[in-house]
């Protein structure tokens, strides 16, 4: 959406939901570029329930100094209950007309641009979302931030366990974040040559796990690298394994969830290069009128995505390269 009357001079930027590396990298960018075009520029700490409570500082250039290389966010994130009721989000706005902030950028993932999109239906403040979540499961955006992180740390965690695997001829089922969706899932997998990966929208029952097994047993393959979205639904790590277990008592599989480290650790390349370009995207399209709207990437060039499809449309994955990993896993 294009708001008519633009005029904003003040703005705040806060980081929301789960974090991602690479999210400091946007609010540097953010505060730099808001910066260059003589904007007041705001963190809001801790999401929405630092926003709530008040919880608002100046930033300036110098304060976004020597953190583009930080896993984490400075600003802090929260997931807040608060900003789902009316009288949260009362607050909310509260808090920044007593700053005089005009206009928001917004880090985060589907829940942040929810909150996003109703608060901007009862207030009027314009918003600009950055995609900032590892989980890469955005419509309209080839990648958000902290998704390459999280595939490079998932990836050097299943390289150690490959040397461990091999030593012993075990079954190793490794289980990935990505929360109802197997981007991570998928994309670790092929980097790491698993022997099968198992995603929720590719319903890959026991059997057809123990028949891909036995294909690759045949070359004498004699251990073997599952990698499992914690969202699967043929169920999780831990009870695909116990499944196996149960069927061939013989074998000894083991389970390695990777968890928050996948969180954490100092943005890549691809993260820190796309959040500069987002948040630099953002302030630009915040100053040009542009409302209720997610920066996104695709193929290499910015774009941007209503709000609306970027929460409802289904972001499909790419089940070629699922076929792919299979054949080149045999
Ligand atoms: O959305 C990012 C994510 O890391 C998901 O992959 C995961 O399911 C979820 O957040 C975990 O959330 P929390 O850190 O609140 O336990």
């Amino acid at each position: 959406m294009k708001l008519k009357n633009n005029n904003i001079r003040r703005i705040a930027v806060f980081t929301s939901g789960g974090d991602a590396p690479g999210m400091n990298a946007a609010i540097r960018s953010v505060v730099r570029t808001a910066s260059y075009h003589d904007l007041h520029v705001f963190g809001v700490y801790r999401g929405y329930e630092g926003m709530i409570d008040g919880h608002i500082e100046r930033l300036d250039k110098g304060d976004v100094g020597n953190i583009i290389q930080r896993g984490g966010t400075v600003l802090k994130t929260a997931r807040s209950d608060r900003f789902r009721t009316p009288e949260g989000r009362k607050s909310a706005y509260d808090s920044l007309v007593a700053n005089d902030i005009e206009g928001l950028v917004a880090i985060g993932g589907n829940g942040t641009f929810t909150g996003a999109k109703i608060f901007f239906e009862e207030y009027g403040i314009p918003i600009v979302g950055i995609p900032g979540t590892i989980d890469n499961d955005l419509y309209g955006t080839d990648y958000s931030i902290g998704f390459d992180t999280a595939v490079n740390t998932a990836i050097e965690a299943v390289d150690r366990i490959r040397d461990t695997a091999d030593s012993h001829n075990r079954l190793f089922f490794v289980e990935v974040m990505g929360r109802d969706t197997g981007f991570i899932a998928l994309n670790t997998g092929i980097g790491s040559g698993a022997g099968a990966i198992l995603i929720p929208e590719a319903m890959t029952s026991v059997e057809t796990l123990i028949r891909h097994l036995e294909k690759t047993a045949k070359r004498q393959k004699l251990f073997s690298l599952i990698i499992v979205a914690e969202g699967n639904g043929s169920g999780n790590a831990q009870k695909l394994a116990g499944e196996i277990k149960d069927r061939f008592p013989d074998y000894d599989p083991k389970v390695t969830i990777i968890g928050h480290m996948q969180r954490g650790g100092a943005p890549s390349a691809l993260d820190r290069l796309i959040a500069s370009r987002m948040g630099f995207k953002a302030v630009e399209a915040l100053l040009e009128g542009h409302t209720n709207v997610m920066i996104g990437i695709q193929n290499n060039k910015m774009a941007m995505v209503s709000f609306d499809d970027a929460i409802n449309k289904h972001k499909d994955i790419d089940l070629d390269l699922l076929r792919m990993a299979e054949i080149l896993s045999l």
